[in-house]
């Protein structure tokens, strides 16, 4: 063996020590197992359609049920989340890699103690990280999981390979689409580009539908129908109905206030249906389709994938 597969081994040995230590509770009792963060990311086809206004709103949501949350921004072009704060966070998790800065310097604390990170220009794409950054990464984002019950990721729009890339490694995605037809389309064509990628792990990933901005409910289960019917047809992708949030000048209102509706408006019917959908996410059982593998995992399958 050369000298450069024995690095390459010792180093793949280290980092599964990282996350073997960051899964127990206590290092030194062996046989405890960690719980892991529940992950949810959320994407869509299309941009605009409710991405951000939703991770922040289920985030107010599961803080009001008890849940201790961090939004993930992964959409690294836009200050998305962090306009509708009103406060700008001033590192990322680029500054833990690049800059050694420990999980918890760069958390931004926004209303509710929501804790907010961004996600920076790096992570995914980070293509010449050294192993140890790689590792120091990690461990450090293995924290996370004893910090939040939920971690929401909110990722940027359409099928570039960053999106992917979140997607693949995610136990739960909601995918957020309209009645537009445009829409329609692009949710289509991002469940066409998870579907022909080979590290698409269906059966490791729960795909929830969540229709916003409809007129009601029958127009939200229809929209699903459309999705369904299709994806049923062309594609081996199983999915489910979340919900609908309805068009709600009160969450317009809320962006402008760069507050969320859950918050500035708690009876507006947005607020309210955001409520049952973190209700409905409680709700669900958790069953052994979905094996909760943890954020640490999560971000060293991306960095692998660079
Ligand atoms: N339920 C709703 N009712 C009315 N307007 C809505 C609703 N949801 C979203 N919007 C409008 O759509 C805009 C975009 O929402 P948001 O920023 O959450 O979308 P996004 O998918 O995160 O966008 P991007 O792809 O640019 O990140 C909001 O500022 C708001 O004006
Ligand atoms: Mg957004």
């Amino acid at each position: 063996m050369t000298d450069e597969g024995d690095t390459n081994l010792d180093q793949a040995e280290k980092l599964r020590n990282i996350i073997k230590k960051s899964q127990m509770t206590d290092s030194s009792t062996v046989s405890q197992e960690k719980k892991h963060a529940r992950i949810i990311t959320v994407t869509s086809g299309k941009g605009g359609v409710g991405k951000s206004n939703t991770a922040i709103n289920l985030a107010v949501q599961f803080r009001k049920l008890g849940k201790r949350v961090i939004i993930l921004d992964a959409d690294f072009g836009l200050a998305n989340i962090e306009v509708m704060f009103g406060s700008i966070p001033k590192f990322s998790l680029a500054d833990v890699v690049y800059k050694g800065m420990d999980i918890t310097e760069v958390i931004t604390e926004g209303p509710m103690e929501i804790g907010f990170i961004s996600g920076g220009s790096g992570v995914v794409g980070m293509s010449n990280l050294s192993q140890e950054k790689i590792n120091f990464l990690i461990g450090n984002v293995a924290k996370l999981d004893d910090m939040a019950d939920i971690i929401l990721i909110d990722t940027g729009a359409g099928i570039s390979d960053r999106v992917l890339d979140f997607l693949l490694v995610s136990e739960e995605i909601i995918l957020m689409t309209t009645p537009e037809p445009t829409s329609i389309t692009d949710s289509y064509s991002l469940l066409k580009a998870l579907n022909r990628n080979s590290r698409f792990r269906r059966e490791e990933t729960m795909l929830r539908v969540l229709a916003n901005k409809v007129l009601s409910t029958e127009d939200g289960k229809q929209l699903f129908n459309k999705l369904y019917t299709v994806a049923s047809q062309y594609l081996n992708m199983p999915m489910s109905f979340l919900g609908v949030i309805p068009q709600d000048p009160a969450l317009v209102n809320a962006v402008m206030q760069q507050s969320p509706v859950s918050i500035e408006s708690p009876n507006a019917r947005s607020a309210r249906a955001y409520k049952d959908v973190a209700d409905t996410l409680l709700e669900i059982p958790h069953t052994d389709r979905i094996y909760r593998r943890g954020i640490s995992t999560l971000i060293e399958k991306i960095t692998h994938f660079a």
